[in-house]
């Protein structure tokens, strides 16, 4: 019978790299103490890829990725790669993953953390106990909409242009995830666009008010302009439950959520496609919502949390393991509840660590909630 338990590891860039090869340490814990089996390969994936192979993702490595049940991946990008043209910067070997593995539910938990509470730039009382999902729409809208490009004009000047088109099929298919989640959690969704200004803003409101009149009465569900969900996200983030937005204001609303949690190095996700027809799992990619942090990289600085907690996600989403799921979440609790923090959520009275030293703190937690 083939393996359903195959992982495809995709370091990238910069942190991603340190933090994978922290993840790898947690891995081999759960193998050793657990009896965790993975069918594990590793491949090349963004500007790491286009200095070996001259592109951000090979037709191999793609496939193999395809192939597998699982990806998880770390970070790409840098300053190195600037100069590039469109299509072999390394942010087009996570954006073709996407798109090629159709993987449109991108699932962003911002919770804060009771250690962390005075690590955010917002106050106790506005992020204690917050607990929010963002889910972005992940395969469509600016990042990929037709027609998009850079064209000579005839007075000689430039024109740049993208496209933010979102069809009713893409929007219901977001939209049942949204309820889905809701009904795991606390039974409200709020679907984020600019219906007062955009096209797609409109349908996506309409499309989204008729799916919710057919399957999701069960649900609270409200509509919210992005420009204000922006800002009651930082003036009352604890009114949210599940927020349902599309593409971009997916991109910026992520970061500011990840920000209430007190820092970008914190905040994990899932990026799922429809449940494969044979094994019934959704296709399948976990990464930490942060970048590659050139500016700190190789210099064991970069918190690897948000890469742990995207890992639990996996256990959970994919592997169903919750078990060895909330083992990795309580122990990135207890190292934080220790007062072990990397630079990024670093408070007075607290140790700084590096990266291998939060690992390691993650790890004599896991071996005492295994006793
Ligand atoms: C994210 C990142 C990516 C995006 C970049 C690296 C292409 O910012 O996952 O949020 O814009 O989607
Ligand atoms: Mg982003």
């Amino acid at each position: 019978m083939a393996s359903n338990r195959k992982v495809m590891v995709l370091p990238g860039d910069g942190i991603g790299v340190e933090v994978m090869a922290a993840n790898m340490k947690v891995i081999d814990w759960l193998a050793k103490h657990k009896s965790l089996d993975f069918d594990m390969s590793e491949g090349l994936v963004g500007g790491t890829s286009y200095d070996a192979h001259g592109t951000p993702l090979t037709d191999e490595t793609l496939a193999d990725s395809v192939a597998s049940d699982a990806i998880l991946f770390g970070a790409v990008g840098g300053p190195q790669y600037d100069a590039l043209d469109f299509s072999l910067k390394p942010e087009r070997g996570l954006l073709t993953l996407r798109k090629e593995m159709d993987l449109f539910a991108n699932l962003r938990p911002a919770i804060v953390f009771d250690a962390l509470v005075d690590s955010s730039t917002l106050k106790r009382e506005v992020v204690e106990g917050l607990n929010i999902m963002i889910l972005r729409e992940l395969c469509g809208g600016s990042y990929f909409a037709e027609p998009r490009g850079i064209d000579d004009q005839a007075d000689g000047t430039r024109k740049g242009y993208d496209t933010n088109a979102y069809s009713t099929p893409e929007i219901e298919r977001i939209g049942r995830v949204a309820f889905d989640l809701a009904r795991k959690r606390n039974g409200k969704v709020t679907s984020v666009e600019k219906s007062n200004v955009m096209y797609s803003g409109i349908l996506w409101r309409e499309v989204m008010t008729e799916l919710h009149q057919a399957e999701g009465s069960d649900i609270e569900m409200g509509h919210m302009y992005a420009d204000n969900c922006a800002m009651q996200l930082v003036r009352n983030p604890r009114q949210f439950d599940v927020i349902v937005t599309d593409n971009l204001f997916g991109d910026l609303l992520s970061d500011c959520a990840a920000m209430l949690t007190g820092s970008l190095g914190m905040l994990p996700s899932a990026s799922l496609g429809l449940p494969d027809a044979e094994t019934g799992l959704p296709k399948a990619m976990y990464e930490p919502v942060h970048g590659s942090a050139p500016d700190i990289a190789g210099q064991d600085l970069a918190n690897p949390l948000a890469q742990f907690l995207s890992f639990a996600m996996m256990l959970r989403y994919s592997f169903g393991q919750s078990e060895e799921a909330d083992l990795v979440e309580a122990a990135v609790a207890g190292a934080l509840a220790s007062g072990k923090r990397t630079g990024d959520i670093m408070a007075p009275g607290c140790e700084q660590v590096g990266t291998e030293g939060m690992a390691q703190a993650v790890l004599a937690e896991m071996d005492k909630l295994a006793r």
